[in-house]
């Protein structure tokens, strides 16, 4: 104990009471004396005593009394009996109403010091105590404090983690939604080039399902027609960081062939580490087809000038030729000579190329000609009047399916004719050409011309089919079909001009001319030429 307890002795005995403070001031108590309960009372009431020594019979009020006192002002104070032999059950009730200890009188000195100096440090160690739990009691309250604000932080912060969360997922399901809703196909890898995602577009171009492509590496998917796309992809991609506009051909999941137009960039971590690329594409089939038949127009067009002038220039050497072989055979007289026979050849061979110069002033559009409402069915019934004969010489079965009444259209006769002339002779070549293993029906040869209204983007058309069954296109000759000269036949059977001025006859008509074909099965020519309103309208203006 550092500094010595304070005590009070309360006894109306002047003599014990200096005796009991001579000793215990000299082992260092601060001592204090009362002669009576109100006095003590009055004196323990601001708690700066530890040990109190109280006689239990005092002249005002029982050393009982005082203890009630004590207990019921809950002081720290430590109390010590005094009492005679005879009060010894006073003492006994002393102790029960919380005295620490008794002395009786007359008691031994060393007796007093023991009990007080283990009295005061009793005291002092439960003052401690008290002391300590205060200490302990307000550092919970602090704890409870703290935790009650790191509780409201933890609700705080787990509500913005939600809130942050349910954003989070809107953000993706608004990406996700943009990304399938795209125009283009989307596809994205990762770096080895394994399909990470595959929007709704891309499925619809390449046929195959998002979930039967993710994981599986893009040269997989993406098979080219005659290069390794991907190769090309992760080539160019190493020197650049996107590609735009690159057009290549794939083949669908069915195997067909589609022109695509793909835009790809790498895809980078905030390190720069690259973790894949995104790739997009479109399908490009119908540009691809615009693009051809812009071509087609143009060769033509530049053809068809060249041709112009330089028919020009052979036509007035070629007629001069022709009249004078004329003059030949007027003026031999001998009509069995042979230069009478050598003139008509000049003449034969003469008016072949006189046709040829005025097909290619027509391929070239030099001789345009009037429109006027007419019937294609006359148009084809008149130009089968011309050659039914001749095919059935080659045993060549004419079907017609000819939808009756169809409406007139605007249209030059003479060079319609000279279209489905074109056809038929074409057919017929084919099917003469055609060589055929079952030689026992003699009926087999067959060109069917079919005339018919359908609708296309909702406008009115009347199509004609000339269909043959001879020997058929091979597919490598579809796209040459309509160029001037493309010709498979024998020099001098044909210049392969048919089809390059039926293309631009149709074109004339504001119409399409197509081809299906099969080797060795079928050829269908197409040919769809508009009757609407506003057509007829050309026509009356
Ligand atoms: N019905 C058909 N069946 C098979 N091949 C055809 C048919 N029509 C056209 N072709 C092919 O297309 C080529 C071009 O036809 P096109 O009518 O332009 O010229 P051509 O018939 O060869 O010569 P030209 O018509 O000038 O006498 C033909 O040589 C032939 O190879
Ligand atoms: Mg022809």
């Amino acid at each position: 104990m550092s500094a010595k307890a304070n005590i009070l002795i309360v006894d109306d005995e002047i003599g014990v009471c200096y005796t009991i403070k001579d000793i215990l001031e000299d082992e260092g108590y601060g001592v204090s004396i009362t002669l009576n309960g109100n006095d003590a009372i009055e004196a323990i009431k601001d708690n700066s005593f530890h040990v109190a020594i109280i006689d239990i019979n005092l002249p005002d009020i029982s050393g009982l009394e005082i203890l009630k006192e004590i207990r019921s002002m809950n002081l720290d104070l430590y109390s010590i009996m005094l009492t005679a032999a005879a009060t010894l059950e006073n003492s006994i009730k002393a102790l029960n109403q919380g005295a620490y200890a008794y002395i009786v009188k007359p008691f031994q000195v060393e007796q007093l010091k023991d009990i007080v100096k283990r009295a005061t440090d009793e005291q002092h160690l439960v003052l401690e105590n008290k002391k300590l739990l205060r200490e302990l009691q307000i550092s919970n309250a602090a704890l409870k404090e703290a935790k009650a604000k790191v509780d409201d932080m933890n609700r705080a912060l787990e509500t913005r983690i939600r809130q942050r969360t349910r954003e989070l997922f809107d953000q993706k399901e608004r990406t996700e939604a943009i990304i399938e809703s795209l125009a283009d196909g989307l596809c994205t890898v990762d770096e080895h080039w394994q399909i990470t995602s595959f929007n709704r577009q891309a499925e619809k171009i390449t046929g195959f399902q998002a979930d039967e492509v993710i994981g599986k590496h893009h040269a997989e998917i993406f098979k080219s027609q005659n290069s390794d796309y991907t190769r090309q992809l992760i080539e160019s991609l190493k020197t650049k960081e996107n590609i735009s506009h690159m057009e290549v051909y794939i083949r669908n999941k069915n195997r067909q062939v589609i022109p695509i137009r793909v835009s790809a960039a790498l895809l980078k971590d905030k390190n720069g580490k690259i973790t894949g690329a995104v790739e997009n594409f479109r399908d490009i089939t119908e540009q691809k087809q615009l693009q051809e038949q812009l071509i087609q127009a143009s060769k033509l067009a530049s053809m068809g000038e060249l041709l112009a002038n330089f028919t020009h220039e052979i036509k007035n050497p070629l007629n001069g030729m022709l009249l004078f072989a004329n003059l030949i055979q007027v003026e031999i007289k001998d009509k069995d000579s042979e230069i009478v026979d050598y003139a008509d050849r000049i003449l034969q061979e003469g008016n072949r190329i006189s046709k040829i110069a005025s097909d290619i002033l027509t391929f070239s559009r030099q001789n345009r000609q009037e429109y006027h409402p007419e019937d294609v069915t006359e148009i084809i019934e008149t130009t089968l009047a011309l050659t039914e004969h001749q095919l059935q010489l080659d045993g060549i079965k004419v079907i017609r399916k000819f939808e009756p009444g169809l409406p007139k259209i605007a249209a030059n006769s003479g060079r319609l004719q000279q279209v489905f002339l074109n056809l038929i002779n074409n057919a017929q070549y084919a099917l003469n050409k055609k060589v055929i293993q079952d030689s026992s029906d003699k009926n087999w040869k067959i060109l069917q011309i079919s005339i018919y209204k359908i609708e296309k983007e909702g406008k009115p058309y009347i199509r004609i089919e000339i269909h043959d069954n001879g020997m058929g296109i091979p597919e490598k000759h579809f796209n040459k079909l309509f160029d001037p000269f493309f010709t498979t036949k024998p020099v001098g059977q044909g210049t392969g001009l048919g089809l390059s001025v039926s293309y631009g006859i149709i074109q004339d008509h504001w119409g399409t001319i197509d081809v299906e074909s099969r080797v060795s099965e079928f050829t269908t020519f197409i040919i769809d030429l508009p009757m609407a309103d506003s057509y007829r309208e050309i026509l009356d203006a």
